[in-house]
């Protein structure tokens, strides 16, 4: 039941005004003279970052304790709704403990190029997978009674010039990737709020732009939700307001509270907006306090468990000769090489770190789990330090007494933030020289990787003996990396991004991050894997890549359209000696497609455990709605008729199996035009009949016979036929072309 509060109409100009903007960094306002209390709204996404009273405006690093989850890079590498949506329900009820009425994310962003500063706050580069992680977070969230806030909306790709750059995308793209995420989760989760982003799109600002909040969101979308701006978004407060922004964050003092209530009154702003605003302020109000409870409280000690357990299901697994998982009961001497496996790299720096419950690190939890091993330890390196020659030749020294080598590697904090980009791939010079020096000593090496966005492997990927893509995971990553290197959990993670061979072959190399002010996205539909797929381009793991400490066979694979969309069938036969997690991805192209597309797009997934030489039938539903491309002609989305290769793989490079399904799409043939082409008349299944029968008599039979020639046929195909009509001696003129149109046309309409 909401709570009753007052609406706008019980309340002055001045008061409603109050309502739309913060009262403080992170309190909404409330209205004491009629008993609308205001909450709070807090980072956010993998952890409640709860600002101490008293504590900095910003916060950072100075919040109540909470669990810090692994943040998305490491959740996107799940590929598992089902589990995001346990660690939603955990973010709830911290959220809730804290008296927290909104969690500031999920972050949705399309991860557009590796050097993006904020990549491991953002999921995927893909966005089916994207948006169905994210919904199951925001399920999960709000479940417990606490809204959460979907950013950043939209096209948020980049750190450089992130509160002014305008982000240059022709419609199709903007459609296909970078909002379709957005949309699925407003569609189906209903996000209590929506976070509008910093930049321009096209050249307006997102938190005034009525396309985007108003025709796109609420018209096209039916979101019902509040639109709050990100953190001093917005530019312009009455063009934002009327945009369809209805919270300003944080407070501005009353300096734009003011400026509402000046053209209100002077009539340059309708008070029926201000008053559509302050209601779903109102709404999302008594939304969060019929969430709260003053009660509530979480264990700690299960939250912590919850974060090792998703941390364990997050680490890919890029590579194995076979030398992991290491048997604790062998007796094997183990190198430990890296200061962090003593001191871990969790989670990046920004508005979404939190301050941790409590911290493992990887070196006391191997020591923990380690049996009859025998665990020694050289840090190789010092972070935020000089190169140390001292330091290279410890580790080397332990690496050559120790069986096996576990070289822990990864991106130092400084170089992953929020506020700016990376400016290259590359893993520290003395990390890199430490790792040869210690492959001279020993070959049998296992790396562990923490960074937050992808880094370069492609100079020694080819001679370590395994690679632990560990991403940043949170505050029991530790364990986590402990529990998959000795086997206690298979590992099941894939990546959600490609790992290209070099910065160079990246999809928006030459367009990232743009100047002047603008970025152009000129990559248009091919991003991440759609690019290096559809040139068939090498790259150094590709997307959906990541090994198991068992083996899977896939069999028996059939599609089959039904009345909501595609049901695709597969079974899964572990073929190995362990229970293992697959994530079996399902990959659609359609090959004769009218509109130019990647050869191949993800679509579906599972992730399916399956017992040691056990079988599992899958059935992956992918919705109409997912077949749709944005057709740019009609403006409209469209499930084309055709021929659909349905191919399922355990990564994009990884296929398995393959069908070809007919698929009946949205009814409609298009309508012809008085410029159409000659070849599209012909091509048109009307069109072409009515323009046959003209050609084959009367005035028309001299250019049916020259068009019976292919070489000319293939030349005039080209040519708009008004364009045709104009020519001295046409067989047709331009009144008979006009004819003929309305009358394809009619027969177009009738059809449909
Ligand atoms: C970030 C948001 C964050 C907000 C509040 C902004 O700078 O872009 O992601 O939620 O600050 O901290």
């Amino acid at each position: 039941m909401a709570t009753p509060l007052p609406h706008a109409d019980a309340l002055t100009a001045e008061e409603k005004a109050s309502l739309t903007s913060g009262k403080s960094f992170w309190e909404s306002t409330g209205v004491d003279r009629v008993g609308i209390p205001s909450i709070y709204l807090t980072d956010g996404p993998h952890g409640v970052r709860k600002q101490r009273e008293g504590g900095d405006h910003l916060g950072i690093g100075d919040s109540v304790p909470a669990t810090c989850f692994p943040p998305a890079v490491a959740l996107g590498s799940t590929w598992d709704p089902q589990l995001l949506e346990r660690v939603g329900n955990a973010l709830g009820d911290e959220a809730k403990a804290e008296g927290v009425g909104v969690l500031l994310g999920p972050g949705i962003n399309i991860k557009r190029s590796p050097l993006c500063g904020r990549n491991f706050e953002y999921l995927s580069e893909d966005p089916i997978l994207s948006g169905r992680l994210g919904a199951a977070l925001v399920d999960g969230l709000q479940a417990r009674g606490v809204g959460a806030s979907l950013k950043h909306f939209a096209a948020n790709n980049q750190e450089t010039d992130r509160m002014r750059v305008s982000a240059d995308i022709d419609e199709r793209p903007l459609r296909e990737i970078y909002l379709r995420g957005f949309q699925h989760i407003v569609e189906h989760s209903r996000p209590w709020t929506v976070m509008c982003s910093y930049n321009r799109i096209n050249g307006v600002y997102a938190s005034e732009d009525p396309w985007l909040l108003t025709t796109v969101l609420r018209d096209e979308w039916g979101f019902e939700g509040l639109v709050v701006s990100d953190w001093g978004a917005v530019n312009d407060r009455v063009r934002a307001l009327v945009a369809g922004l209805d919270l300003e964050m944080p407070s501005s003092n009353g300096v734009t509270d003011a400026q509402l209530v000046a053209a209100v009154a002077s009539g340059e702003l309708d008070e029926s907006v201000l008053d559509t605003a302050a209601n779903r302020v109102i709404d999302l109000i008594a939304k969060a306090v019929d969430g709260a409870d003053a009660s509530a409280d979480y264990d700690r000690d299960a939250h912590h468990a919850l974060a090792r357990e998703v941390a364990g299901r997050s680490i890919v697994l890029l590579k194995n000769d076979g030398i992991l998982p290491i048997d604790p009961t062998a007796g094997v001497k183990i190198a430990v090489i890296g200061e962090f496996a003593r001191t871990p790299r969790y989670q990046g720096a920004g508005s979404s770190q939190i301050v941790p419950t409590r911290l493992d690190n990887a070196l006391d939890e191997l020591r923990e789990l380690a049996g009859s091993s025998e665990i020694s330890f050289a840090p190789g390196y010092a972070l935020g330090g000089a190169d140390d020659a001292g330091l290279v030749d410890e580790a080397v020294g332990v690496a050559a007494a120790a069986d096996v080598a576990v070289v822990f590697l990864g991106l130092p904090g400084e170089d992953e933030s929020e506020g700016f980009d990376r400016e290259h791939l590359e893993l520290p010079a003395a990390q890199t020289a430490l790792l040869e020096a210690v492959l001279a000593a020993n070959p049998r090496v296992a790396v562990v990787l923490s960074n937050g966005g992808a880094v370069r492997l492609s100079g020694w990927a080819g001679r370590a003996s395994a690679i632990v893509e560990g991403w940043l995971l949170g505050q029991a990553g530790g364990g986590a990396i402990a529990d998959v290197l000795f086997g206690a959990v298979n590992p099941s993670g894939r990546l959600a991004e490609t790992i290209p061979l070099r910065l160079e072959d990246t999809p928006a190399f030459l367009d990232f991050p743009g100047e002047a002010g603008h970025v152009r996205y000129g990559e248009g539909l091919f991003v991440g894997y759609r690019y290096y797929d559809s040139r068939d381009a090498a790259v150094d793991f590709p997307f959906g890549h990541g090994l198991s400490y068992t083996t899977f066979d896939y069999s028996g694979l059939t599609a089959v359209q039904s009345e909501v969309g595609l049901e695709v069938t597969v079974t899964i036969t572990n073929t190995g000696d362990r229970v293992g997690r697959e994530v079996a991805q399902v990959y659609v192209g359609v090959p004769g497609s009218v509109a130019v597309r990647p050869v191949r797009e993800l679509k579906g997934f599972a992730s399916v455990e399956v017992g040691a030489g056990a079988s599992r039938e899958v059935t992956i539903v992918i919705p109409s709605e997912d077949l749709a491309y944005f057709d740019s002609a009609s403006a409209a989305w469209t499930v084309e008729s055709g021929d659909y290769t349905v191919t399922v793989g355990a990564s994009l490079r990884d296929l398995r199996a393959s069908v070809v399904v007919p698929v009946t799409g949205d009814a409609g043939l298009a309508e012809l035009k008085i410029d159409s082409t000659l070849g599209e008349w012909l091509k048109h299944p009307i069109g072409g009949q009515i323009l046959g029968a003209a050609f084959a008599q009367g005035a028309g039979a001299e250019m049916g016979a020259m068009l019976a020639d292919p070489a000319m046929l293939r030349m005039a195909e080209s040519m708009p036929l008004n364009r045709v009509a104009s020519f001295p001696g046409s067989p047709i003129t331009f009144e008979q072309l006009e004819q003929l149109v309305a009358v394809v046309n009619a027969q177009v309409h009738a059809a449909s």
